[in-house]
Protein backbone atom coordinates (compact mmCIF):
# COMPACT_ATOMS: atom_id res chain seq x y z
CA UNK A 1 0.00 0.00 0.00
CA UNK A 2 2.43 2.19 1.15
CA UNK A 3 4.62 1.54 -2.05
CA UNK A 4 1.59 2.25 -4.47
CA UNK A 5 1.51 5.84 -2.93
CA UNK A 6 5.34 6.37 -3.08
CA UNK A 7 4.96 5.53 -6.76
CA UNK A 8 1.81 7.90 -6.87
CA UNK A 9 3.89 10.48 -5.24
CA UNK A 10 6.61 10.14 -7.92
CA UNK A 11 4.06 9.86 -10.72
CA UNK A 12 2.74 13.28 -9.86
CA UNK A 13 6.58 15.31 -9.30
CA UNK A 14 6.86 13.71 -12.66
CA UNK A 15 3.75 15.18 -14.24
CA UNK A 16 4.07 18.63 -12.42
CA UNK A 17 7.72 18.86 -13.76
CA UNK A 18 6.68 18.21 -17.24
CA UNK A 19 4.02 20.82 -16.98
CA UNK A 20 6.20 23.29 -16.04
CA UNK A 21 8.65 22.59 -18.82
CA UNK A 22 6.07 22.57 -21.23
CA UNK A 23 5.15 26.01 -20.36
CA UNK A 24 8.46 26.94 -20.60
CA UNK A 25 8.79 25.85 -23.84
CA UNK A 26 5.47 27.54 -24.86
CA UNK A 27 6.67 30.98 -23.50
CA UNK A 28 10.04 30.85 -25.50
CA UNK A 29 7.71 29.96 -28.51
CA UNK A 30 5.74 33.18 -27.71
CA UNK A 31 8.43 35.21 -26.98
CA UNK A 32 9.97 34.05 -30.44
CA UNK A 33 7.11 34.65 -32.71
CA UNK A 34 7.26 38.58 -31.02
CA UNK A 35 10.96 38.94 -32.53
CA UNK A 36 9.97 37.35 -35.90
CA UNK A 37 6.97 39.56 -36.18
CA UNK A 38 9.02 43.13 -35.00
CA UNK A 39 11.27 41.77 -37.88
CA UNK A 40 8.83 41.63 -40.71
CA UNK A 41 7.65 44.70 -39.99
CA UNK A 42 10.42 46.39 -40.32
CA UNK A 43 11.26 44.46 -43.39
CA UNK A 44 7.38 45.71 -44.56
CA UNK A 45 8.59 48.96 -43.42
CA UNK A 46 11.90 49.47 -45.45
CA UNK A 47 10.89 47.24 -47.68
CA UNK A 48 7.77 47.47 -49.74
CA UNK A 49 6.71 50.65 -47.58
CA UNK A 50 10.00 52.37 -48.91
CA UNK A 51 9.02 51.36 -52.26
CA UNK A 52 5.77 52.57 -52.23
CA UNK A 53 6.28 55.33 -50.60
CA UNK A 54 9.18 56.28 -53.66
CA UNK A 55 6.40 55.49 -56.60
CA UNK A 56 3.55 57.91 -53.93
CA UNK A 57 5.80 60.58 -54.76
CA UNK A 58 6.41 60.30 -58.52
CA UNK A 59 2.97 59.70 -59.13
CA UNK A 60 2.30 62.81 -56.77
CA UNK A 61 4.24 64.84 -59.38
CA UNK A 62 2.94 63.84 -62.49
CA UNK A 63 -0.71 63.92 -61.17
CA UNK A 64 -0.44 67.71 -60.91
CA UNK A 65 0.18 67.97 -63.87
CA UNK A 66 -2.11 65.38 -65.66
CA UNK A 67 -4.83 64.68 -64.09
CA UNK A 68 -5.51 61.06 -65.41
CA UNK A 69 -3.15 60.27 -63.60
CA UNK A 70 -4.73 61.19 -59.98
CA UNK A 71 -6.57 57.93 -59.78
CA UNK A 72 -3.03 56.09 -59.59
CA UNK A 73 -1.33 58.42 -57.08
CA UNK A 74 -5.11 57.71 -55.05
CA UNK A 75 -4.04 53.86 -55.16
CA UNK A 76 -0.38 54.10 -54.29
CA UNK A 77 -1.52 55.83 -51.40
CA UNK A 78 -3.97 53.59 -49.93
CA UNK A 79 -1.26 50.99 -50.82
CA UNK A 80 1.26 52.92 -48.87
CA UNK A 81 -1.00 53.23 -45.93
CA UNK A 82 -2.47 49.51 -45.79
CA UNK A 83 1.27 48.64 -45.65
CA UNK A 84 2.08 50.92 -42.53
CA UNK A 85 -1.14 49.76 -40.70
CA UNK A 86 -0.15 46.48 -40.95
CA UNK A 87 3.36 46.92 -39.74
CA UNK A 88 2.52 48.89 -37.11
CA UNK A 89 0.12 46.43 -36.38
CA UNK A 90 2.71 43.53 -36.37
CA UNK A 91 4.79 45.20 -34.15
CA UNK A 92 3.55 48.53 -32.68
CA UNK A 93 7.06 50.44 -31.32
CA UNK A 94 5.16 52.69 -29.18
CA UNK A 95 4.45 49.74 -27.01
CA UNK A 96 8.31 49.61 -26.52
CA UNK A 97 9.19 53.77 -26.74
CA UNK A 98 6.07 54.95 -24.47
CA UNK A 99 4.99 51.89 -22.87
CA UNK A 100 1.41 50.07 -22.26
CA UNK A 101 -0.90 52.98 -21.73
CA UNK A 102 0.13 55.10 -24.70
CA UNK A 103 -0.29 51.75 -26.83
CA UNK A 104 -3.49 51.12 -25.75
CA UNK A 105 -4.86 54.14 -26.46
CA UNK A 106 -3.02 54.33 -29.87
CA UNK A 107 -4.47 50.85 -30.58
CA UNK A 108 -8.08 52.11 -29.29
CA UNK A 109 -8.04 55.42 -31.66
CA UNK A 110 -6.32 53.65 -34.75
CA UNK A 111 -9.21 51.04 -34.97
CA UNK A 112 -12.45 52.85 -33.89
CA UNK A 113 -11.84 56.77 -34.54
CA UNK A 114 -12.00 55.76 -38.53
CA UNK A 115 -15.02 53.34 -38.18
CA UNK A 116 -16.77 55.63 -35.96
CA UNK A 117 -17.35 54.05 -33.11
CA UNK A 118 -17.86 55.07 -29.39
CA UNK A 119 -15.13 53.95 -27.21
CA UNK A 120 -13.70 54.62 -23.44
CA UNK A 121 -10.28 53.49 -22.64
CA UNK A 122 -9.54 54.17 -19.21
CA UNK A 123 -6.23 53.14 -17.88
CA UNK A 124 -4.95 53.17 -13.98
CA UNK A 125 -1.09 51.90 -13.82
CA UNK A 126 0.73 52.45 -10.71
CA UNK A 127 4.32 52.59 -12.45
CA UNK A 128 6.07 50.54 -15.48
CA UNK A 129 4.84 47.31 -16.38
CA UNK A 130 7.90 45.02 -17.00
CA UNK A 131 7.84 43.70 -20.98
CA UNK A 132 6.43 40.08 -20.55
CA UNK A 133 3.11 41.33 -19.32
CA UNK A 134 3.37 44.50 -21.17
CA UNK A 135 2.99 42.33 -24.38
CA UNK A 136 0.59 39.76 -22.96
CA UNK A 137 -1.73 42.48 -22.49
CA UNK A 138 -1.46 44.43 -25.54
CA UNK A 139 -1.57 41.24 -27.80
CA UNK A 140 -4.84 40.00 -26.01
CA UNK A 141 -6.81 43.35 -26.12
CA UNK A 142 -5.71 43.65 -29.38
CA UNK A 143 -7.43 40.59 -30.76
CA UNK A 144 -10.66 41.24 -28.70
CA UNK A 145 -10.85 44.42 -29.88
CA UNK A 146 -10.17 43.53 -33.42
CA UNK A 147 -12.81 40.60 -32.72
CA UNK A 148 -15.38 43.22 -31.55
CA UNK A 149 -14.98 45.27 -34.55
CA UNK A 150 -15.14 42.72 -36.70
CA UNK A 151 -18.21 40.70 -35.38
CA UNK A 152 -19.73 42.49 -32.87
CA UNK A 153 -21.44 45.21 -34.78
CA UNK A 154 -21.32 47.02 -31.07
CA UNK A 155 -21.96 51.06 -31.09
CA UNK A 156 -19.63 51.17 -27.84
CA UNK A 157 -16.77 49.56 -27.05
CA UNK A 158 -14.90 50.03 -23.49
CA UNK A 159 -11.57 48.71 -22.51
CA UNK A 160 -10.34 49.22 -18.94
CA UNK A 161 -6.76 48.43 -17.24
CA UNK A 162 -6.60 48.59 -13.35
CA UNK A 163 -3.61 47.89 -11.43
CA UNK A 164 -4.57 46.45 -7.76
CA UNK A 165 -1.15 46.15 -5.62
CA UNK A 166 0.66 43.26 -7.93
CA UNK A 167 -2.21 42.05 -10.12
CA UNK A 168 -3.38 43.49 -13.71
CA UNK A 169 -6.47 43.65 -15.24
CA UNK A 170 -8.10 43.93 -18.26
CA UNK A 171 -11.73 44.25 -19.36
CA UNK A 172 -13.01 44.80 -22.99
CA UNK A 173 -16.31 44.92 -22.93
CA UNK A 174 -18.83 45.50 -26.07
CA UNK A 175 -22.59 46.15 -26.46
CA UNK A 176 -22.49 43.63 -29.58
CA UNK A 177 -24.10 40.49 -30.90
CA UNK A 178 -22.16 38.83 -28.36
CA UNK A 179 -21.91 34.79 -29.07
CA UNK A 180 -22.51 31.38 -27.58
CA UNK A 181 -19.09 30.48 -25.77
CA UNK A 182 -19.63 26.97 -25.15
CA UNK A 183 -20.53 26.44 -28.49
CA UNK A 184 -19.10 29.16 -30.93
CA UNK A 185 -16.08 27.69 -33.38
CA UNK A 186 -12.91 29.15 -32.05
CA UNK A 187 -10.34 30.41 -34.57
CA UNK A 188 -6.62 31.32 -34.34
CA UNK A 189 -7.50 34.39 -32.85
CA UNK A 190 -9.32 33.27 -29.37
CA UNK A 191 -7.10 29.81 -29.42
CA UNK A 192 -4.04 32.41 -29.67
CA UNK A 193 -5.93 34.34 -26.70
CA UNK A 194 -6.25 31.31 -24.52
CA UNK A 195 -2.25 29.40 -24.59
CA UNK A 196 -1.12 32.72 -24.48
CA UNK A 197 -2.80 33.55 -21.44
CA UNK A 198 -2.22 29.99 -19.69
CA UNK A 199 1.52 30.29 -20.84
CA UNK A 200 2.50 33.05 -19.14
CA UNK A 201 0.10 31.89 -15.77
CA UNK A 202 -2.89 34.71 -16.58
CA UNK A 203 -6.57 34.18 -16.43
CA UNK A 204 -8.73 34.62 -19.13
CA UNK A 205 -12.93 34.36 -19.55
CA UNK A 206 -15.09 35.26 -21.59
CA UNK A 207 -18.66 36.25 -21.05
CA UNK A 208 -20.55 36.91 -23.77
CA UNK A 209 -24.38 35.40 -24.52
CA UNK A 210 -25.91 35.78 -28.05
CA UNK A 211 -27.13 39.48 -28.30
CA UNK A 212 -25.83 39.97 -25.04
CA UNK A 213 -22.78 42.03 -25.92
CA UNK A 214 -19.49 40.31 -24.57
CA UNK A 215 -16.59 40.88 -22.13
CA UNK A 216 -13.59 39.55 -21.79
CA UNK A 217 -11.49 39.72 -18.73
CA UNK A 218 -7.46 38.86 -18.39
CA UNK A 219 -5.99 38.69 -14.77
CA UNK A 220 -2.29 38.94 -14.25
CA UNK A 221 0.57 38.80 -11.50
CA UNK A 222 3.32 41.31 -12.11
N1 LIG B 1 -16.73 40.45 -29.56
C1 LIG B 1 -17.36 39.50 -30.27
N2 LIG B 1 -18.67 39.67 -30.62
C2 LIG B 1 -19.32 38.71 -31.33
N3 LIG B 1 -18.77 37.55 -31.73
C3 LIG B 1 -17.47 37.33 -31.41
C4 LIG B 1 -16.70 38.29 -30.67
N4 LIG B 1 -15.47 37.78 -30.49
C5 LIG B 1 -15.46 36.60 -31.09
N5 LIG B 1 -16.65 36.30 -31.65
C6 LIG B 1 -17.04 35.05 -32.34
O1 LIG B 1 -16.07 34.07 -32.02
C7 LIG B 1 -15.51 33.53 -33.22
C8 LIG B 1 -14.09 33.10 -32.97
O2 LIG B 1 -13.23 34.25 -32.80
P1 LIG B 1 -11.72 34.13 -33.24
O3 LIG B 1 -11.02 35.38 -32.92
O4 LIG B 1 -11.17 32.87 -32.66
O5 LIG B 1 -11.79 33.90 -34.81
P2 LIG B 1 -11.96 34.95 -35.98
O6 LIG B 1 -11.90 36.34 -35.45
O7 LIG B 1 -13.19 34.56 -36.76
O8 LIG B 1 -10.68 34.66 -36.89
P3 LIG B 1 -9.15 34.95 -36.51
O9 LIG B 1 -8.54 33.60 -36.34
O10 LIG B 1 -8.61 35.71 -37.66
O11 LIG B 1 -9.10 35.73 -35.24
C9 LIG B 1 -15.70 34.61 -34.27
O12 LIG B 1 -15.73 34.10 -35.57
C10 LIG B 1 -17.04 35.21 -33.86
O13 LIG B 1 -18.10 34.43 -34.35
MG1 LIG C 1 -10.32 36.97 -34.20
Amino acid sequence: MERIQLQQEELKRRLDEEQINLRELARRLWTQQESEKARLSRELHDGVGQLLTGLTRRLQGIASNQPEFTELYDIAEMALADVRQLSRMMSPTILDDLGLKPALKWLCRNLFEAEGIQYACDINLKGDIPKVQAILVFRIAQEALVNALKHSRADTITVNLAQHHQVLRLDVIDNGVGFDVENIERGIGMSSMLDRASAFDAELTFQARPQQGTHITLTVAL
